[in-house]
């Protein structure tokens, strides 16, 4: 919810700009870390979602590990303060430059992708005379019915060992002299709302430990990924993810065995919901048949419409007259810089704010400067409202 006060503060700043509301940041961290010790899950923030230092510093207070993807996350996090053992690492290209960074710093897993990849880090860490924990990434085979875009869990995507090279990857196993094995790591994809898709990974996940476990691997730690959806349409309503539905799916559909321990990566789940890009209404125009709000803030804040076509809940924050129909569009040279297409809003004059909602995640980290636009900033709901 974005309050009155918050309002009358936005209008002393510069748009367009990233709002976070840090009470629901904190509520969320604390709905997700109660949950999880329910079960005695461990959850590693997927810090591709939102790398924001503050963001980051209170998932660290939270008490979450990282889960990360290029060298520069595992430095970040590592300049956090997290501590290295909670770091786990995945992504399909790591570089030796990378993995040697992460084994120095003694992180806690690498989510192994390939066996090229194992032999890799098998070789540096045998030249850095020391051993590389490691999980292996199966691909589970789901379709997880998001976007294509973010679809990770089907075979024919590039994440992952299809569960048909699981020999080969025995064998390089048995082979490896500088690698200890801890674990199986999966990951179905994103935006995912669904349960039926957490039991379906369950039930994968019971095929391929056993397929480990009766090759003489056990899995110490299973690694479920991340993926839990939030609700684009009605962000107040629902501003705290189902962790507890997540949760107890999967403790409902998969037993642990002795002394495994299950790990879980969300990223969108715990940040979408407190981010906001906060922007001006520029021109009211009035086409042939449609009314057009440009607003100046662009795809270059915040891509995903453009990308994948995601919906972002836009509302007028400013506007009290009756309702009208709007295209809500930004400034960017590109036909796909829609925020959303005949929209019902208050009346919008020019100066107007308009939030557009749920950007917490995958909006900041993905920004660029095109069309040569400066970075928006980020305002703290602790700050800004003093
Ligand atoms: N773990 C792995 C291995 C992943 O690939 C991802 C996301 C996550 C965890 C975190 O997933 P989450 O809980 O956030 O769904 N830019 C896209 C989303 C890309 C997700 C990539 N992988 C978007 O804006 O929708």
């Amino acid at each position: 919810m974005i309050t009155n006060a918050a309002i009358e503060a936005f209008r002393q700043i510069e748009t367009p700009f990233y709002y976070y509301d840090m009470t629901l940041l904190r509520r969320t961290l604390a709905a997700c870390v109660e949950q999880a010790q329910r079960f005695g899950f461990q959850v590693h923030y997927a810090i591709k979602a939102n790398d924001d230092a503050r963001i980051v510093e209170e998932v660290r207070r939270a008490g979450l590990g990282i889960d990360c993807v290029s060298g520069g996350e595992v430095s970040l996090a590592l300049k956090a303060g997290f501590d290295s053992g909670k770091i786990v690492f995945a992504g399909v290209g790591k570089t030796d430059k990378e993995i040697n960074l992460a084994l120095e710093a003694g992180i806690g897993c690498f989510n192994v992708e390939s066996i090229p990849e194992l032999e890799v880090i098998d070789a540096i860490a045998g030249a850095l005379g020391t051993r590389a924990r490691i999980a292996v990434r199966v691909n589970p085979d789901i379709d997880a019915h998001t976007h294509k875009y973010i679809t990770t869990g089907l075979e024919d995507d590039k994440f992952g060992i299809s569960t048909r090279a699981l020999p080969q990857l025995f064998a390089a196993l048995r082979a490896s002299r500088n690698i200890d094995f801890t674990g199986v790591h999966l990951h179905v994809g994103s935006q995912i709302t669904d349960m039926k898709v957490f039991e379906l990974e369950c039930s994968r996940a019971i095929e391929i430990q056993k397929t480990f476990t009766d090759n003489g691997f056990a899995v110490a730690n299973l690694n479920l990924g991340g993926g839990l959806g939030v609700d684009y349409y009605q962000p107040d309503i629902n501003p705290v993810p189902q962790f507890d539905a997540w949760f107890e799916t999967i403790a409902e559909h998969l037993p642990a065995a002795a002394g495994q321990t299950f790990h879980f990566e969300p990223g969108r789940a715990l940040v979408a919901q407190c981010g906001s890009v906060i922007t001006r209404v520029v021109f009211v125009k009035r086409g042939l048949n449609r009314t057009f709000a440009i607003v100046d803030a662009g795809m270059n804040d915040l891509i995903r419409p453009a990308l994948y076509q995601a919906y972002h809940k836009v509302e007028n924050l400013t506007g009290s007259g009756p309702e009208r129909t709007y295209d809500v569009v930004g400034p960017i040279c590109e036909s796909s810089d829609i925020w959303g297409e005949q929209i019902v809003l208050p009346e919008a004059c020019r100066g107007d704010l308009f939030a557009i909602r749920t950007a917490g995640a995958y909006g900041q980290v993905m920004a660029m400067p095109y069309n040569r636009r400066p970075f928006a900033k980020a305002y703290y709901s602790d700050e800004i409202l003093k």
